[in-house]
């Protein structure tokens, strides 16, 4: 049984003894391990049953320590660091050899970021190592945002789940990348990339079909309820043609009458990115425990902080 605390010391004992533990951070919970410890990395691995092709983040709580880590800061993602961390941006960049190639599975490039969550920061200052961190959800399914998450997945197999209340942010981090110095978006996120822009001017997605999983988190069936679910661009319309008799409804800010529908979840009211984000994947949580025939998400207004909605959602709809 996984012990759900906020007992920062007693989660640094368990990492600096080769555990693994969840930790909450501003986006997404994660499994975290000692960086150098191969027992630790590999416990992640098997856990989550990821395969050993997709590398893991690692989290440092300093500018200073992601220096070190890697060969080169570009310009561009000293610009990106200095403004955006601590917070819900991952730099890919070359890594310096001491970083294991089970982290970074083999690449010669390393994900580093720097959480902004006070415990996980505390966590961090409080350990002689970094910790790498996916998200604590097993290969494929719905990710964490708060602590009764990852104790519905992992409950048995990990000794601690370090609560840190609900994820502020709800949606993973933005993954930059560099390609002869150009930064290039290899995961939508938390980071809207009009933020992005501002700093560095225009940044180039790159496209999944390249089928490189340059960011595995890009792949096409991903963070997925188990509930049958589509993706539409009008639920209202969507429901005319429907007759299964129990549908759970996700919209960004419009309720929807219907007898069809169970249950239905408004992301935000007021029609605010960030709230929306925050309640993303609890809400898809909260609709994959209901035995619905079918959930209906509908999509945000594909702008800021909803082209990262809309990326989950059709991933998790595939
Ligand atoms: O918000 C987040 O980023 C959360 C929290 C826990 O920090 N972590 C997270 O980790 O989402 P994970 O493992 O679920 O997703 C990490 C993504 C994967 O898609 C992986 O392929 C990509 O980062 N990645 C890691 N190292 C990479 C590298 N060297 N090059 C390209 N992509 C990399
Ligand atoms: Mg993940």
């Amino acid at each position: 049984m996984a012990k759900v605390t906020t007992d920062i010391a007693k989660a640094a004992d368990l990492l600096i003894a080769d555990q693994v533990v969840a930790i909450p951070t501003e986006t997404v919970y994660g499994l975290a391990g000692n960086i150098y410890s191969s027992l630790a990395i590999q416990k992640i691995f098997e856990i989550k049953k990821r395969p050993k092709f997709n590398p893991l983040i690692v989290h440092v709580s300093s500018i200073a320590q992601a220096i070190k880590i890697t060969k080169e800061f570009p310009e561009k993602a000293k610009i990106l660091a200095e403004n955006f961390w601590p917070g819900p941006l991952t730099l890919v960049l070359d890594k310096n050899p001491m970083i294991p190639d089970l982290v970074s599975a083999g690449k010669q490039s390393v994900a580093i970021r720097i959480p902004n969550h006070p415990t996980t920061l505390s966590l961090l200052e409080k350990l002689p190592f970094p910790l790498a961190a996916p998200s604590a959800n097993p290969f494929n399914r719905i990710s964490p945002t708060k602590a009764k998450h990852v104790a519905d997945y992992f409950d048995s197999e990990i000794p601690l789940i370090l609560d840190g209340g609900n994820c502020q942010r709800g949606i993973e981090s933005t993954i930059i990348g560099f390609e002869k110095e150009a930064p290039v978006v290899y995961r939508l996120g938390s980071l809207a990339l009009e933020e992005i822009e501002n700093l560095v001017g225009e940044v180039r997605i790159k496209n999944q079909a390249d089928n490189s999983p340059s960011a595995p988190g890009m792949l096409k069936k991903h963070y997925a309820p188990k509930t049958k679910s589509i993706l539409v661009e009008d639920a209202e319309k969507a429901l005319e043609h429907i007759t299964n008799e129990h549908v759970g409804i996700i919209t960004f800010d419009r309720s929807i009458r219907s007898d069809k529908v169970k249950h239905q979840i408004v992301l935000s009211e007021t029609g605010d990115f960030r709230e929306a984000a925050a309640n993303l994947y609890d809400a898809l949580h909260i609709m994959d425990e209901m035995e619905l025939d079918l959930i209906i998400a509908e999509q945000a207004p594909n702008q800021d902080l909803g082209k990262s909605i809309n990326d989950r959602l059709s991933r998790a709809t595939q």
